[in-house]
């Protein structure tokens, strides 16, 4: 087939869809008012049809489309499929941005993004003065930094903001959603129109397993027609697919497909591909597949059940991975993805009680269950000084909003009435959890940025160990790990993912290297590109802003670990008994050290850690860790007990006068918590 025989039959293909019908009546509508809600179901065409149609109408003349998504992944894929059916290479005119990944030109007129993408974009220009269109996409998604989206661009058309008047042309905002949300939307945005999408769907047939659990996946013996969608890490998916591999010989013709957030570019394209023919096309994914992405012809699902979440723990005060059962109307919607092009059926692993016992009616939105500290800073620094009555489509519960003031104030980012600091400033310009910004800042400071830098970029990216399913090549790759991380001279995670990066980067042919070490190439070259980006954002501050400047003598191990310990002190653990330690946050939590951990089974040997994440399965494991020294954080701990909550969120309501704030610190000095005690000094 010719190319251009080819795109003809993707822009025929596109007129196939439903919401083709409604091109002109869809123009009219978003011409019509500011704020437009548009629903359908998925597949109906709204991501890929309606950027391009507004494109056609010319709302492109003064300015941009901008278009978000939750994930990265529907960012880049959507951004593709849209260059070629509009005939253009990808970053000309259509383009895209993820964290990390900037796929634009200055021809750019539709740019698909992540949502995070758009509100580091409103950090810099509030009016969001280069577009003209902007599209909410997959806002019943809920993610945390669409529905924040979604509460500044009300704020900017509120009657108080004037700022929106000072713009030379309008901004027209558009939110799409799945059918559930479409009238609360509309309520939330002054009870702006709907236009619905008639949707086209088959019926499906759902039917309930017997047994209930993740494991059950591989004896359901489903295996033939499996789409499933419990696995939110590319690791466990990649093993999932070696599993259905290794059944292969029982299952003839199966092509299987893993799909997950963090997956290269080329292997995306293949999802969306027809199998050849005689053969299926089985497609192993994470919930990216329930909502952001329409693959066609799928006839079968099997639904897990569960999903991997990272949920805010306010127990321990904490964000923890966990496997959660999903809410019904999940389990409805990963069912619908089998009744796109004709009926289908969804297979449950799980039981009708199960369904009806433990899955809650609908999936908590993420801004009431995860950390808000990066968020509230982002509010910040955008001048929204009330956070608590920031417009929310759904309020966060008020001690989440004070626990990430508390956060805030204990890295220096805001200050006693809660206003953004120097520090909070250029801590905002991060792209990394707040925590491990301070640490890079604190390196930077002290001129050793080039231990950080590498750190935080490896951090960013995906597990970089490779852990082959073979148990032989599983013993092969664990003593390769172990040596790598002796070779640091230290028992330290962060020590062995720096030299890691570094062994990598000054290696003559840098992917041989990661092949030899077991050590993912992909994830490798990623954090390469992070370390730059990551730097040049440095060096852009370092010359416009007041840059803080520090000194240090001592050795270059304790130098790493103490600047760790500057984003980290809220993360200290200290050794209670045998191998338990106990978390100094004021919570008291029980962890012990993960297995994959450098430091495992060395216990013994250790009295104060710090540590960079929790995972919780049978027990409350933490990962990524390296031994301290108590004088480190000796004077960072206090902090954790300084401020009360309840005093800090009267601050954080409005400003306070001076004599208020005289007042308040008087009384919080004489409240203040005894220091913790000395003893047992490493
Ligand atoms: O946004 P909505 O769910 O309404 O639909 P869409 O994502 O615009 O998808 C419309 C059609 O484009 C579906 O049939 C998808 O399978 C197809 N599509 C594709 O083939 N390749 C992509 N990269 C994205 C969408
Ligand atoms: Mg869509």
């Amino acid at each position: 087939m010719s190319k251009s025989t080819r795109l003809d039959s993707k822009e025929n293909e596109s007129k196939l869809l439903p919401i083709y019908r409604h091109k002109e009546e869809l123009i009219l509508a978003v011409k019509d008012s500011t704020f437009l809600a548009v629903t359908g179901e998925t597949g109906s065409g709204k991501t890929t049809q309606l950027p391009k149609y507004l494109h056609q109408a010319g709302f492109c003349k003064d300015g941009k489309i901008g278009i978000t998504q939750p994930r990265r992944v529907a960012a880049i894929t959507v951004a593709q499929r849209v260059a070629q059916e509009m005939q253009c290479t990808l970053g000309r005119e259509v383009g895209y941005q993820v964290r990390f990944d900037d796929c634009t030109s200055q021809s750019t007129v539709v740019k698909y993004m992540t949502d995070g993408c758009l509100l580091r974009e409103i950090l810099a220009d509030p009016v969001l003065s280069q577009y003209s269109v902007v599209i909410l996409d997959e806002v019943h998604e809920r993610s945390l930094n669409t529905d924040i989206l979604l509460g500044l661009l009300k704020k900017m058309f509120s009657d108080s903001a004037k700022a929106i008047k000072g713009r030379s042309f309008p901004l027209k905002v558009v939110v799409m959603s799945a059918t559930l949300e479409a009238d609360k939307l509309s309520a939330f945005l002054s009870d702006c129109p709907v236009f619905t999408i008639p949707g086209r769907t088959f019926p499906v047939t759902s039917t309930f397993g017997f047994a209930v659990g993740p494991k059950d996946i591989e004896s359901a013996g489903y295996l033939k027609e499996v789409l499933s969608f419990s696995f939110e890490s590319g690791r466990e998916l990649k093993r999932a697919c070696d599993l259905l591999y290794e059944k292969r010989p029982t299952v003839e013709g199966l092509l299987i497909l893993p799909l997950y957030g963090s997956m290269p570019t080329d292997q995306q394209r293949q999802i969306f591909q027809p199998p050849p023919s005689g053969i299926r096309k089985c497609v192993v994914a994470t919930n990216i597949a329930a909502t952001s992405l329409t693959i066609n012809g799928i006839k079968y699902i099997i639904d897990s059940g569960f999903v991997k979440q990272l949920n805010h723990n306010s127990r321990v005060g904490m964000d923890i991975l966990e496997v959660v059962p999903i809410s019904k109307s999940e389990s409805e919607q990963r069912a619908g993805r089998a009744g796109r092009t004709s009926a289908g059926k969804c297979f449950r692993i799980y039981t009708k009680e199960f369904w009806e016992k433990s899955m809650p009616e609908y999936t908590v939105p993420e801004i009431q269950r995860t950390s808000l500290t990066a968020v509230i800073l982002t509010l910040k620094c955008l001048g929204v000084h009330d956070v608590i009555r920031f417009p929310y489509l759904d309020c966060p519960e008020e001690r989440f909003i004070l626990e990430a003031l508390k956060q805030l104030y204990q890295f220096d980012a805001i200050d006693r009435r809660g206003r953004v600091t120097q520090l909070g400033k250029l801590m905002v310009e991060f792209p990394l959890h707040p925590g491990l910004t301070r640490a890079v800042l604190k390196a930077a400071s002290l001129g050793c940025h080039d231990l950080l830098l590498p750190l935080a970029a490896m951090l960013s990216v995906e597990n970089i160990f490779i852990r082959p399913g073979h148990p032989e090549k599983q013993k092969e790759a664990d003593t390769i790990h172990r040596a790598l991380a002796a070779k640091t001279g230290s028992m330290n995670d962060f020590a062995t993912l720096l030299s890691v990066f570094q062994l990598c980067k000054s290696s003559d042919r840098p992917s041989a290297w990661c092949k030899d070490h077991w050590i993912h190439w992909r994830a490798l070259k990623s954090a390469f590109s992070v370390e730059t980006q990551l730097r040049e954002i440095l060096l852009r501050l370092q010359q416009v802003q007041d840059f803080p400047v520090d000194t240090f003598d001592g050795d270059k191990s304790e130098l790493f670990r103490r600047c760790l310990c500057t984003g980290y002190f809220t993360n200290v653990a200290r050794r209670s008994v045998g191998k338990v330690f106990c978390t100094m946050d004021g919570h008291g939590s029980m962890v012990h050290l993960h297995p994959s951990s450098s430091l495992f089974d060395q216990e013994g040997k250790l009295n104060w850690i710090i540590f960079h994440d929790v995972l919780v399965t049978s027990r409350m494991y933490v990962r990524t860790a390296c031994p301290i020294r108590y004088e480190w954080v000796k004077d960072l701990l206090p902090k954790l007990h300084e401020v009360d909550v309840y005093e800090l969120s009267s601050v954080a309501r409005e400003e306070v006068t001076d004599e208020e704030m005289i007042q308040w610190e008087t009384r919080e000095a004489a409240k203040r918590q005894p220091e913790v005690s000395t003893e047992d000094v490493i």
